[in-house]
């Protein structure tokens, strides 16, 4: 099988008119089926940028990418379009749900897009993909009905429910607390242990350091990749958390 991402010295230069912006400055990065990974580095690194030109939302200005085999580089806005539908899925920092829609409705919405289906399967696959992100019991729930890292699970789901060949994840803890954060990690942890491929950006270490694998980037380039020596386990440190939050309460 050809690896999920593959990058050659991949570029992005922004023209805004008055200045170019090189975004990303010559990245190669190959990601194998099945891996977890983290990008880090400090803000206007480039994270973001190099996540769009993976998620097809954007095209390199130089380089060529290679997604699951394909060469993508060249294809146009549709054709774009059409490859992101079917093959990854987005996780973003703000959530993005549709407001005053249940949790089953949002995560039925990327099937509907897609090529027509028997309704009763969108349901049933909208339902297993909830139920795979622990919120089998909060179909009918709105966003504002569920907490900030319930809503994040949703937007897992979303992503989960095409069953795509990358899921792609830009600071998906930005906006919660730790413990929190921590779940969403063991959510990761348990998808990526039924074989989907992971990509996450974050520029928290500890965090980075429930994935396989860390990229560092600087100024638009990759300066370190390394596997992760102590690689943290979620469903571990979530009970050592909580006896800390509970003994510092009795305290
Ligand atoms: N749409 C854009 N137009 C022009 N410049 C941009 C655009 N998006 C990002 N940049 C610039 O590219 C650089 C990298 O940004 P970004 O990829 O968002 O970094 P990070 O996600 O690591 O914070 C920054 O200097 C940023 O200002
Ligand atoms: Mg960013």
């Amino acid at each position: 099988m050809p690896p999920v991402i593959q990058l050659e010295d991949v570029h992005k230069i922004y023209d805004t008119g008055e200045v170019e912006v090189h975004a990303v400055r010559g990245v190669s990065l190959t990601v194998q089926r099945g891996e977890f990974v983290a990008i880090l580095g400090a803000s206007g690194s480039g994270k973001s940028t190099l996540m769009n030109l993976i998620g097809c939302l954007d095209r390199p200005t130089r380089g060529r990418y290679l997604l699951d085999g394909r060469d993508v580089s060249q294809l146009d806005r549709d054709e774009l379009a059409e490859i992101r539908n079917a093959k990854i899925g987005f996780v973003f920092q703000g959530f993005n749900l549709l407001p005053r829609t249940s949790a089953l409705e949002n995560v039925e919405l990327p099937l509907l897009y897609g090529r027509l289906r028997r309704r009763a399967e969108v349901t049933e696959r909208a339902v297993r993909a909830l139920e795979m992100v622990g919120l089998g019991d909060r179909l009918d729930h709105t966003p504002s009905q569920l907490s900030g890292g319930q809503q994040q699970r949703v937007a897992i789901a979303r992503a989960l429910v095409t069953e795509p060949t990358l899921i792609l994840a830009d600071e998906p803890t930005g906006n919660l607390d730790s413990r929190t954060s921590i779940e969403i990690m063991d959510v990761f942890q348990q998808l990526n242990a039924r074989g989907i491929t992971l990509l996450m950006v974050t520029h928290e270490l500890d965090i980075a350091r429930y994935a396989q694998r860390n990229v560092v980037m600087r100024d638009g380039r990759i300066v370190s990749d390394e596997p992760v020596r102590a690689r943290l386990c979620a469903a571990e440190e979530l009970p050592r958390l909580k006896a800390q939050q509970e003994a510092a309460q009795i305290a």
